[in-house]
């Protein structure tokens, strides 16, 4: 099929009055329940009836949904539909956005994400975070990765500090290739080491949940692959929810997957189900490219 008449196509897709889009728009306004199965035999966290508003704006439309221990779950979907809104509520990220306000129930081992006593500071700790774009502090490598455990007190010796850095960078899967530079600039590392430097920085402080946002975006193909197979190896110490905008990296390190669109839960599954046989008309038009 040549470009122009592809573009014809896609243009016809689009438009608001074709039926393809009526059909999903519909689909979408009657959607008052996620199709699948939200929770999980084994949860790590469980949410409940969340909603996100920024000001006055509703961007996360009353979703549930768990997450597994030792697994990892992809969340998909359009652009600006609420995945990444929805990841920092685990680990109360938007908390440091003023205008955002988020309700419902969220829980890590069943404590409440929101009780009198759980500091969100050592939440964040628990409940690690990787960017999508990798942000090293302006330290050296080693610093970054004893950045954490220094702030948590978790070393009492530099030798236990010593410890966690190297074992944080060989969980990262980086130490053979900066152990003899652990004093250089992080910023110094290629992108793809940048992005595995901070996940050593987030496993260095012993986290039970890793929430990746877009983790391999700014990474060549290579550097996926590695961080992908890293994914993997984490996922039997630690419960891990990816955002990605790739299918295919969804179905390579998932176990279930979340479709997302317009700030509601459309659909989770079992990723093979979701991939190959999706419920849900609006999931079923975006993994077959139809928009999103
Ligand atoms: N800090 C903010 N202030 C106001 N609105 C925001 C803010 N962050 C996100 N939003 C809005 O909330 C909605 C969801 O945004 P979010 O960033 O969660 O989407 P996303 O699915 O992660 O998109 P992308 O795939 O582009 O990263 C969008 O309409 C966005 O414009
Ligand atoms: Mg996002």
């Amino acid at each position: 099929m040549n470009t122009a008449v592809a573009d014809d196509i896609l243009t016809q897709l689009r438009r608001p009055s074709s039926p393809v889009q009526n059909a999903a728009q519909e689909a979408f306004d009657n959607l008052t329940e996620t199709v699948g199965t939200v929770t999980v035999d084994n949860p790590k966290m469980q949410t409940s009836n969340v909603n996100v508003f920024y000001a006055e704006k509703q961007a996360i439309f009353d979703v549930n949904l768990d997450i597994g221990n030792n697994e990892v779950i992809a969340m998909i979907g359009p652009s600006g539909c609420g995945k990444s809104t929805f990841l920092r509520c685990l680990n109360r990220m938007n908390d440091t956005i003023p205008t955002c306000r988020v309700t419902g129930n969220m829980s890590l081992d069943g404590e409440d994400l929101y009780g009198a006593d759980l500091d969100p500071v050592l939440l964040r700790a628990r409940v690690g975070m990787v960017f999508q774009k990798p942000n090293p502090f302006a330290k050296s490598i080693y610093d970054n990765v004893a950045y954490g455990p220094r702030i948590h007190g978790l070393a009492s010796n530099r030798a236990e500090l010593d410890d966690i850095v190297v074992d944080s960078l060989k969980k990262a899967g980086l130490y053979d290739e900066v152990k003899d530079r652990l004093d250089a600039p992080g910023t110094s590392l290629s992108g793809g080491q940048q992005q595995r430097l901070c996940i050593a920085r987030s496993i260095a402080v012993s986290p039970e949940v890793i929430l990746m946002d877009e983790p391999c975006s700014a990474l060549d193909p290579i550097a996926t692959a590695r961080i992908e197979e890293l994914i993997n190896e984490l996922r039997e110490n630690y419960a891990i929810a990816i955002v990605t905008h790739s299918m295919q990296q969804a179905a390579r390190v998932s176990q279930r997957t979340a479709y997302f669109h317009l700030g509601k839960l459309v659909e989770v599954n079992d990723t093979n189900a979701v991939f190959t046989n999706p419920q849900h008309e609006l999931t079923e038009n975006y993994i077959t490219g139809r928009f999103g």
